[in-house]
């Protein structure tokens, strides 16, 4: 029996998914990612280099491991072929990744049609990446989408794409934005369909062969975080998929029972970039420091990531819905010589306890954070690598969130390099 691991982002992003998803996929046979686009930033290090990865998945570097971008994501293939060359450029030319024909594409209307909505937002901007993500889920729910597979039968994409420039260039139009010209935009899809189509395959009969073959190890990279599901995160303050791992099934296109062990990557503190209600955020010398001391600035976009202590209802909650079995703790090296430290353990609300979100983020945004605070520690921990070697202090912060959270921690990350990771659990030893 194969073995399968779930790697996906518990807070609003950025948690450190992608070192966990290279750390295991280095001995894994396949990675899969499920969801979302290119508006993921995923880094990777090791040997003195750092890599970042959009769409791609994190098991890249490994020549033996399989990657697989499912049908659950929205591609931008122009972006695909930008990576790849990227990745060239950086020597990272020897890989196996196969894209899934019924993935929906991101189009060059997509990321016109996101700046333009948040513009018209009166104010009330999401502060998306531009990449597209939103009007990409959006034409593929509305039936009017792309797909990767449709490019390689050039009269059936032409049929397509006639179709939905008809709708788009009147939405662009409507909106002031330039319309495509169909026969410009065909071309070009025509060209991508030859740079990219020997990979373009149905990716889920292949994750179904692995998953039944004895012993193969199985990834599945969660992109962005739980925080910023479209139904259980900060509506609408959140992306346009689902980052949980229920989303795994459908996004690969596998059955539900194959999906056992689910590892919440979750940062030692909490961070969030764009907008949206934050309770745990810190506006003082401290967001600074961590902000400074964790490079704390958006992968994709730049911007400085908000920064707050780390938040136990939120952490609950998504292991709740997202059947976290462990946390991978990452960025612990980030809070040493703090003198103390705060974990949120559940909010006040108008006078009242609260100990889960509430659904609508004007009663969110009014929540206020309860803390425990606790001793911090001195020590520069990112030579650590066993867990008996760390510092007291640190033990009773892991310790009391496992306490509070009901839930263990199984990987702690002292830092971005491959090799600053402690193992804790025998099950992750295993994988
Ligand atoms: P992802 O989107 O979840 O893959 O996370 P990002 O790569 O966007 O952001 C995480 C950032 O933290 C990256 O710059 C990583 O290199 C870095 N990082 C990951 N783990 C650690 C860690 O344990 N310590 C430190 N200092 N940095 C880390
Ligand atoms: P990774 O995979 C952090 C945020 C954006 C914005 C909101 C909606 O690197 O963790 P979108 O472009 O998806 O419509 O933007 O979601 N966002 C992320 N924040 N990490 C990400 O991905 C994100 N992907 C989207 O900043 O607030
Ligand atoms: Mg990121």
């Amino acid at each position: 029996m194969s073995q399968r691991l779930v790697v996906i982002g518990s807070q609003w992003g950025d948690e450190g998914k992608g070192k966990i998803t290279d750390y295991f996929a280095c001995r894994a046979d396949m990675v899969v990612r499920y969801q979302g686009g290119n508006n993921a930033g995923h880094s990777v290090m090791f040997n003195g280099k750092k890599y970042s990865l959009q769409s791609i998945p994190s098991g890249i570097f490994n020549p033996a491991t399989i990657n697989i971008m499912g049908n659950g994501m929205v591609i931008n293939p122009e972006s695909v072929v930008l990576e790849l060359q990227k990745l060239k450029d950086q020597g990272i030319s020897d890989y196996k990744l196969y894209i899934s024909d019924r993935a929906t594409m991101v189009m060059p209307w997509h990321s016109d049609l996101d700046g333009a909505y948040e513009c018209i937002k009166g104010g009330k901007l999401i502060g998306t990446t531009k990449k597209g993500i939103g009007p990409a889920y959006s034409d593929k729910y509305n039936r009017i989408g792309l797909r990767m597979g449709d490019m390689l039968e050039p009269e059936y994409f032409a049929e397509r794409l006639a179709a939905a420039l008809e709708v788009k260039n009147k939405e662009l139009e409507m909106l002031g934005l330039k319309p495509y010209d169909y026969k410009i935009v065909f071309d070009r899809y025509m060209e991508l369909a030859d740079i990219l189509g020997s990979m373009i395959i149905d990716t889920s009969a292949l994750i179904n062969k692995e998953l039944r073959e004895e012993g193969k190890k199985i990834l599945f990279e969660g992109a962005q975080g739980m925080m910023l599901c479209i139904d259980h995160g900060t509506y609408p303050y959140v992306t346009s998929s689902t980052p949980s791992a229920a989303s795994v099934p459908v996004g690969a296109g596998i059955a539900p029972h194959w999906i056992d062990n689910v590892l919440g990557v979750a940062k030692a503190y909490c961070t969030r970039v764009g907008e949206g209600p934050f309770p745990t955020e810190l506006h003082d010398e401290i967001a600074h420091e961590i902000r400074e001391r964790g490079h704390e600035y958006g992968t994709v976009t730049g911007r400085p990531r908000r920064i707050g202590w780390f938040d136990a209802v939120i952490a609950r909650y998504t292991s709740r819905l997202a059947g976290i079995n462990s946390w991978s703790l990452m960025l612990f090296d980030v809070l040493s010589g703090l003198e103390t430290v705060k974990i949120c353990t559940h909010y006040e609300l108008d006078g009242k306890v609260v100990d889960t979100p509430p659904s609508t983020i004007s009663k969110f945004a009014r929540c206020k954070p309860v803390y425990i605070e606790l001793p911090g520690w001195k020590e520069d921990i990112s030579g650590i690598r066993n867990y008996d070697d760390l510092p007291e202090a640190a033990k009773v912060y892991v310790k009391k969130i496992e306490e509070i959270t009901q839930v263990p921690v199984g990987v702690i990350s002292v830092g971005p390099d491959r090799t600053q990771t402690i193992i804790i659990s025998d099950t992750l030893k295993n994988f």
